[in-house]
């Protein structure tokens, strides 16, 4: 069976061809993303409406070519997934009314797919070795910090969230007022390479409470007190602030994701999303999970943050078609 994955909720136009059985892991043909980040850079973050209108721009070349570098055409895809929410509006109705049209012309069925379980369905793409259940789904992106209990295929239970700010946007805040490029994710992480971590101790939010609650805004405005003391703040000082930044979202999301593991007594641990990138988490979540036993997926670093191939990947495992006039984009939805 060969699907393709249209993701468009967000910044990031994406199209991906991907091939195998259903309920089996499925191998990548080809992986189209065309960022717009550079744009969102100069104005320190997202303006949804020109997100939206460089979605209209990308995302027939986007397909086209994904499904060119796969060599297929619209004719021997046999099924079209597509992101329908969470994310922004006029992002997300663009590749929802592409693939519905597509749906329509070439008469393929339509598989909407929750962003959210695309960010753990990375973890299936080219996979050789099986994934065990039960897992604990971590998905660390822009706008979510949430915790899962995975049983089997389509059997979650949500465990808890961020009550504010998502690790994504405390990466995304903190580096804006720190004066560094957007996205502040991948900033950070360069600039706490040369930093100290252990020079400033900002608050590490609900890191002992006893639930699967997040909150990052604390950190956020910590940050800003500090910087606001300093009466210059020099790129060695920044460098430091950063390691410290780290260091603190990425003990917070150890914890909590150990202790879930712990209580549910899970197999595997599944990690997604764009923060899922930063080596500093892979690493310490890696080590701390080995010492118990615990299997630790990760995507590889392109497939942590929003593409196309992780929707077509959850299209493998969630392969539920709907009527192209019964589909729309669904900002608010969260797990389902
Ligand atoms: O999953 P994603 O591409 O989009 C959403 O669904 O939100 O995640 C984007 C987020 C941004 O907040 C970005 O700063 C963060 O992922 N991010 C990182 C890294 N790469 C991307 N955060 C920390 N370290 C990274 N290397
Ligand atoms: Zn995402």
């Amino acid at each position: 069976m060969i699907v393709l994955g249209i993701e468009t909720s967000c910044d990031e136009t994406c199209a991906a061809v991907l091939e195998g059985r259903l309920n089996e892991s499925p191998k990548l043909l080809s992986n189209i993303v065309s960022s717009s980040i550079s744009l969102h850079a100069k104005t320190g973050g997202i303006i949804p409406e020109v997100a939206a209108r460089e979605q209209i721009k990308f995302i027939i070349p986007c397909i086209k070519r994904a499904l060119q570098e796969s060599r297929s055409d619209m004719k021997n895809v046999d099924a079209i997934a597509v992101t329908y929410g969470p994310g922004l509006l006029g992002s997300l109705l663009v590749g929802v009314e592409t693939a519905k049209t597509l749906s329509y012309i070439y008469n393929k069925p339509l598989i909407p797919i929750n962003h959210l379980f695309g960010h753990i369905y990375a973890n299936w793409i080219d996979k050789k070795d099986e994934l065990e259940f039960p897992a604990i789904g971590l998905v660390v992106s822009g706008g979510h910090t949430d915790l899962i209990l995975i049983k089997k295929h389509n059997h979650v239970r949500w465990l808890g969230g961020t009550r504010d700010d998502a690790a994504g946007e405390a990466f995304d805040k903190i580096g804006r007022l720190l004066g560094l490029p957007y996205p502040g994710g991948p900033a950070i992480e360069k600039a706490a390479l040369s930093g100290d971590s252990k020079l400033f101790n900002f608050p590490h939010p609900l890191i002992d409470s006893d639930d699967f609650d997040f909150s990052f805004s604390g950190l956020k405005t910590a940050v800003l007190r500090e910087v606001q003391t300093m009466e210059q703040l020099d790129n060695e000082t920044i460098n430091d602030i950063c390691a410290s930044v780290q260091q603190t979202i990425v003990d917070v999301l150890v914890r909590k994701t150990l202790n879930a593991a712990k209580k549910f007594k899970v197999k595997s641990v599944l990690l997604g999303g764009g923060v899922a990138a930063n080596q500093k988490l892979r690493d310490e979540l890696n080590s701390s999970l080995n010492r118990l036993n615990i299997k630790l997926f990760i995507p590889p670093k392109g497939l942590c943050t929003d593409n196309g191939a992780m929707v077509a990947a959850a299209a493998f495992y969630k392969y539920k078609s709907v009527d192209f006039r019964k589909l729309s984009a669904n900002p608010g939805v969260y797990f389902d």
